[in-house]
């Protein structure tokens, strides 16, 4: 490759733009220090936004910050609108998890795991494949292992992103045409805020730099499952009957 090569290389690159909703989480703030190496131009956006501006600056990022509720679903024409250029890329990473347990007790949780995973996700990815001056190219979606099935301990979580999975599906037959990719993360467990204080196994735990490679270098395939024990685990729980599935915790 000639010097003219590489510049015409770093400006093409340079002029790709990536939106990061939920961009506080520790995948999604991995995904930006990946994204800024390979050049992109980043939109960063999280309720959280002295954190990621701390984030970006200790991280010397040059990052569009602004203010992101996924559970404010009125606000999300007026925050797509405020965009300073439309994005090429769609990272949707906001996640909210409270226990079954807690999920049952007290609605508030339940819902908020709705609107975060699906209302939310919903709504704004809607807004943002119908806008006819949009620039999308890709749209990757979090989602996890834990909407494969349908399983006692987690049912209410799972189900929320099951149906965001759901989503996505069809989302990339309908924008195919368009050529949009869709892909979809199905994530095992992740050492993160999410997970923090809870006891799970730790040769399972995978760390959100790892994660977030999956996202950043996404191909044409619709479903990533990180890891290879992931990729047996889902494969099982995939093929499981449900006679079984119902013995599993
Ligand atoms: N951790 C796991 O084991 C695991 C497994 C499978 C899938 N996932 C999924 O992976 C994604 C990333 O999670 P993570 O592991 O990186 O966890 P994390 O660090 O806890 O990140 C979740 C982020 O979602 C943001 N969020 C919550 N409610 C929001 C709202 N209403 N509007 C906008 N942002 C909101 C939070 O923002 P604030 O910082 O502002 O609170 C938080 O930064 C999530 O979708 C999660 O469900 C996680």
């Amino acid at each position: 490759l000639s010097s003219d090569d590489i510049t015409r290389f770093c400006y093409f690159y340079a002029m790709f733009t990536v939106l990061l909703l939920g961009a506080n989480s520790d995948v999604a703030k991995a995904a930006i220090l990946q994204y800024a190496a390979k050049g992109y131009h980043i939109i960063a956006a999280s309720r959280s936004t002295n954190a990621l501006r701390t984030f970006t600056q200790q991280h010397n990022i040059n990052a569009t910050i602004l203010y992101f509720d996924a559970a404010d679903i009125s606000s999300h024409e007026a925050f797509y609108a405020s965009l300073p250029t439309k994005p090429n890329i769609l990272v949707y990473a906001a996640g909210y998890l409270v226990s079954n347990e807690a999920a049952f007790k007290d609605f508030k949780g339940a819902f908020q795991m709705m609107q975060v995973h699906y209302a939310g996700a919903v709504s704004i990815i809607n807004i943002m494949i119908t806008d006819p001056q949009g620039n999308l190219e890709r749209i990757i979606g979090l989602s996890s292992l834990s909407g494969v099935r349908g399983r006692k301990s987690n049912f209410i979580y799972g189900s929320t992103k099951s149906a965001f999975t759901q989503y996505l599906a069809g989302l990339r037959q309908y924008l195919s045409p368009r050529h949009i990719k869709v892909n979809v993360i199905v994530a095992g467990y992740i050492r993160s805020k999410m997970t923090a204080g809870l006891n799970l196994p730790e040769n399972l735990m995978l760390e959100p730099e790892y994660i977030a490679a999956a996202v950043v270098n996404a191909g044409n395939q619709f479903t990533i499952v990180p890891g290879f024990r992931w990729k047996a685990i889902y494969w099982i729980l995939k093929m499981l009957p449900e006679r079984l599935v119902a013995k599993l915790p």
